[in-house]
């Protein structure tokens, strides 16, 4: 199998193309339509089958892989920090499989980023443990050892300062706060700092929109560890829901 959809769910908007799964390239445009206010499950799954059906629709043949911002268990979603609460315990994947009426593999964003990374992007040649971090509505992370994802980790929500890191350092906390490139720098740099202490990585991807502005960023950090921008931008987290559906 060559091709697959790929479909990523965020706190604003949710994404979606058709990946030639062996490159890690986009066949189709991509289609974006923002995220149902309050983030419900049907009026999620309803913007779904809308996107798909503005790539052009399904052929029977082709996998489908959905990457959603939650930890996800054997197709249940665990938790739901920046989406309706009534996801957590939800059966997600037979939800999207009901609707779109056909297989598909969902998995958590980051992760999904994480595995594109590996295969396509800047995770390819690293030997040792990758940490993929997505900056956005919250943070995400993914941790990449020796080419394994190990999966649901949950770093965006360790405590710091008292609080939940994402609630201070993910780009929605620049925007929220309009804090200048310096200032979020310095909340990225306990947070980077905060994780090279607990888990010694190789190196470090950042990933979510605000990675297209990585030069604003990234030299104002000061780590021990390698620090870059994913390669793939904001297309890696369906780039590898895309590429596990068709696994
Ligand atoms: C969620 C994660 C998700 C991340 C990025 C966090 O709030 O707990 O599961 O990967 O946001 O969307």
């Amino acid at each position: 199998m060559t091709h697959a959809v790929g479909i990523d769910i965020g706190g604003t908007g949710i994404k979606g193309a058709v990946v030639n799964v062996k490159t890690g390239e986009l066949v189709t445009d991509r289609v974006k339509l923002p995220t149902p206010k309050g983030g419900e499950p049907d009026d999620i799954v309803d913007t779904v089958d809308e996107v798909i059906a503005r790539l052009g629709g399904l052929d029977k043949k082709t996998a489908v892989g959905v990457c959603f911002p939650a930890a996800v268990v054997k197709g249940v979603t665990m938790s739901a920090a920046n989406v309706s609460k009534a996801w957590i315990g939800l059966e997600a994947e037979k939800l999207f499989e009901k609707s779109l009426k056909r297989d598909i593999h969902f998995t958590n964003d980051a992760d999904a980023a994480g595995v594109a990374e590996q295969r396509f992007g800047a995770a390819r040649k690293v030997k040792g443990l990758v940490i993929l971090t997505t900056l956005g509505t919250g943070i995400g992370t993914a941790l990449i050892h020796r080419g394994h994802l190990v999966p649901n980790a949950e770093l965006g929500h360790l405590e710091i300062d008292g609080h939940d890191a994402e609630t201070r350092a993910a780009f929605a906390a620049k925007e929220r706060e309009n804090l200048d490139w310096a200032a979020w720098a310095h909340r990225l740099q306990t947070y980077y700092e905060r994780l090279e202490a607990l888990l010694y990585p190789d190196l470090f991807i950042v990933g979510g929109g605000v990675s297209k502005n990585a030069d604003e960023f990234l030299p104002l950090l000061k780590l021990r560890t390698p620090i870059v921008a994913a390669e793939l931008r904001n297309n890696a987290g369906l780039l590898g829901a895309a590429a596990l559906a068709a696994d």
